[in-house]
């Protein structure tokens, strides 16, 4: 049985009052019934994760879906034990600065119409790789810093990425904006969630098959609430310590 809501109250869901109601009865939750989540709700929320905003559309992200008994008993030491850990479900959110390159391929191969415009084909075979190749040991990088340096002398340039660790930067930007959708979505299902980054990088690469050069960003847990699964309540800083009008 999946619990996709009906019509109706998916186009409610456009509403601030709902998009509202939404975001506030999300809390991370650290203690699951054992249900499992269904595949279809899995599907659902990934799909909604990936309507995440990503830069220049490279989508540079990738997600580990663990279900297997095995498997989940095996983490939960990885994140030291925690009780959030002990969910139905985890999703190892991974950003991915090494896919840049086959992502660029991938636009001009997907692009949604039969003619892919040519300032797409251009910004996708030069743009794009002159900003995100940072070459053999990020020397490539190492160069363009300095002549992004000297050509932004005479007009506004982007400056980064042009290092390694500028492009796990940049990857885990829009990864986490998925991570935040993706939370989001199995809250409207009615799943609750945890995103974990207590979690022993090592251990997890030896558990988990993450490529090299991802960045697990977080674990993410859900189910279905347990009895006292929110530990405290809500606490958020004033508004007005965060926020500066110009
Ligand atoms: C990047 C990130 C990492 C987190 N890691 C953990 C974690 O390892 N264990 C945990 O119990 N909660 C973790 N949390 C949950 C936060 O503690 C929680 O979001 C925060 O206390 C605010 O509570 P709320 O989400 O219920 O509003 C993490 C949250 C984020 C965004």
């Amino acid at each position: 049985m999946t619990s996709f809501p009906p019509d109706e109250e998916l186009n409610a869901a456009a509403s601030p009052r709902a998009l509202r109601a939404l975001i506030e009865s999300r809390r991370a939750v650290r203690r699951f019934l054992p249900e499992p989540v269904p595949e279809e709700v899995i599907r659902d929320c990934l799909e909604m994760a990936v309507l995440a905003p990503s830069s220049c559309n490279l989508q540079p992200w990738s997600f580990q879906v663990v279900r297997e008994p095995a498997l989940l008993a095996r983490l939960h030491p990885v994140c030291m034990g925690q009780n959030a850990a002990r969910a139905p479900l985890l999703i190892a959110v991974l950003a991915r600065p090494d896919t840049w390159k086959q992502a660029c391929t991938n636009v001009v191969a997907y692009w949604p119409e039969p003619e892919v415009p040519k300032r797409i084909r251009h910004f996708y075979a030069k743009t794009a790789p002159f900003q995100y190749n940072q070459g053999p040991l990020g020397l490539l990088g190492l160069f363009k810093r300095q002549l992004v340096r000297l050509a932004a002398l005479r007009r506004p340039l982007m400056r980064k990425p042009n290092s390694r660790a500028d492009m796990r930067i940049w990857a885990v930007k829009s990864t986490a904006l998925a991570a935040e959708n993706l939370m989001l979505a199995f809250q409207s299902h009615g799943y609750a969630s945890c995103p974990m980054e207590g979690f022993d990088e090592v251990r997890l690469r030896r558990v988990l098959d993450i490529p090299r050069q991802a960045v697990p960003i977080m674990l993410l847990a859900v189910g279905r609430q347990g009895e006292r699964g929110v530990y405290n309540p809500r606490l958020r800083f004033p508004l007005d310590q965060h926020v500066t009008w110009l």
